[in-house]
């Protein structure tokens, strides 16, 4: 391959962050769909945005209707949706951004891909609620399609969540409010997103 990557050139990640007064990471909200994730991603933005942070959120859902929209759910598939979503995240962080990632990422092969490519810059977070708990909330209607057997490779039901062993921090919104999660959350990353 004839590709010749040059970085040297370019502003450093340092002078971006020194102009946004901030340091860049990247929390890494995952677990199944409708444990709240984003409802928290959210809540954390809109926080941070008004203590003058700027931010992103990269949502699975919003990724699968533009970058990632020739995607599935095979494991194949799950795993170029996470590489992508990564490298992306990659790029905001090298620029300082403070970056919100809300996937799924249902097995340790994809979140050890994540860290792979983020290294220290990244924060994962388990939003952690059972499968009962997010089929009775089924904000949208995913969970009684899945039952009646209308969508295949349904997180949790014929595909499987493997819990993580070590995240960063665990939310569980069983017990928790999303406001509480995100406090908690906020609390956990603030002197990381700190100039030094
Ligand atoms: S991931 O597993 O690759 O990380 P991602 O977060 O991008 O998943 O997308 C999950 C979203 O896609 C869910 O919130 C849901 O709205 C939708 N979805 C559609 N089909 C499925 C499925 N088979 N399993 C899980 N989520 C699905």
């Amino acid at each position: 391959m004839h590709i010749h990557p040059e970085f040297h050139r370019f502003l450093h990640r340092r002078d971006k962050e020194s102009l946004l007064d901030q340091r860049g990471i990247v929390v890494w909200l995952f677990g199944l769909s409708g444990s709240g994730k984003s409802s928290i991603a959210n809540a954390v933005e809109r926080v941070l945005h008004q203590q003058g942070r700027f931010t992103t959120i990269l949502d699975g859902d919003n990724l699968r209707t533009g970058l990632n929209a020739n995607l599935g759910f095979t494991d194949q598939d799950r795993l170029e949706n996470i590489r992508r979503i990564a490298e992306t995240a990659k790029i905001f962080v090298s620029q300082g951004i403070i970056t919100l990632v809300s996937a799924i990422t249902p097995r340790g092969e994809l979140r050890d891909l994540a860290r792979g490519l983020l290294g220290a810059d990244l924060f994962e977070v388990y939003v952690k609620a059972s499968y009962e708990t997010c089929e009775k909330r089924d904000v949208k209607g995913l969970y009684a399609k899945a039952a009646r057997g209308e969508i295949q490779h349904f997180t949790g039901k014929d595909d499987s969540f493997e819990p993580p062993q070590c995240p960063d921090l665990v939310l569980d919104t069983e017990t928790t409010t999303v406001e509480d999660a995100a406090f908690e959350l906020l609390e956990a990353i603030r002197e990381r997103i700190t100039p030094i």
